[in-house]
């Protein structure tokens, strides 16, 4: 059996809990901000080929969110990164029940002044050609979800995100917001 090398998201495999959420969201009269804690298990699956050129180191991976006071999950997602060693290019793909599914490219920043970080930048648009997001006709017309961006910072065991989501709702243009602090388990 060969080794298989996640290249950067070597650092994101294992069980992360936080409970330093912080989510801003619409409201049909401005905005509403919870602070929530979560657990995201990251899960090293092994490579994929495609068109029997390209391969991809992958994890699979789950994002529990819940709000900090009633404990009631109130966020659920699951999908991929995956890294290809020959391009650099990191893809993040992830469905949420809501009727939305991303796929965002990106690669990871290089900063020779912090060796010990890793710091992975990915983006989508819906109207992308690398990448992408899809949706539901009815989140196309309500709740249309145009962008999205996210960081994400891995020091050791300490893991930081920073994930903003464009969306056109209530007849506004809204910058749906979370960020996050972890500790892997
Ligand atoms: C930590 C992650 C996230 C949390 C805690 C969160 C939380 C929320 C909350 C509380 C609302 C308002 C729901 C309501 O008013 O009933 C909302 C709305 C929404 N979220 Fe998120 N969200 C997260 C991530 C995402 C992501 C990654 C996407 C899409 C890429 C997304 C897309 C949406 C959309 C389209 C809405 C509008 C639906 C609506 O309010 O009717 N969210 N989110």
């Amino acid at each position: 059996m060969s080794t298989v090398n996640y290249g950067p998201l070597a650092e994101l495999i294992g069980t992360w809990k936080g409970n330093k959420g912080t989510d801003i969201a619409p409201e049909v009269s401005g905005e509403k901000n919870s602070p929530y804690f979560e657990t995201i298990t990251f899960e090293a699956i092994g490579t994929v080929k495609n068109a029997n050129i390209q391969t991809l180191a992958a994890l699979h991976y789950q994002q529990i969110v819940q709000h900090r006071e009633s404990g009631d999950v109130f966020h659920h997602q699951c999908g991929y990164w995956s890294w290809d060693s020959k391009t650099g290019v990191v893809t993040h793909s992830f469905n949420i029940p809501r009727g939305v599914a991303v796929l965002a490219c990106g690669k990871v920043l290089d900063d020779d002044d912090l060796p010990d970080v890793t710091v992975i930048q990915v983006s989508a648009e819906d109207t992308g050609f690398d990448g992408g997001i899809a949706q539901t006709s009815f989140m196309q017309k309500n709740a249309h979800t145009t962008a999205f961006s996210q960081t994400m910072t891995i020091e050791g065991d300490s893991l930081t995100y920073q994930q903003t989501m464009m969306l056109d709702i209530y007849s506004k243009t809204f910058e749906h917001v979370d960020s996050s602090i972890l500790v892997r388990q």
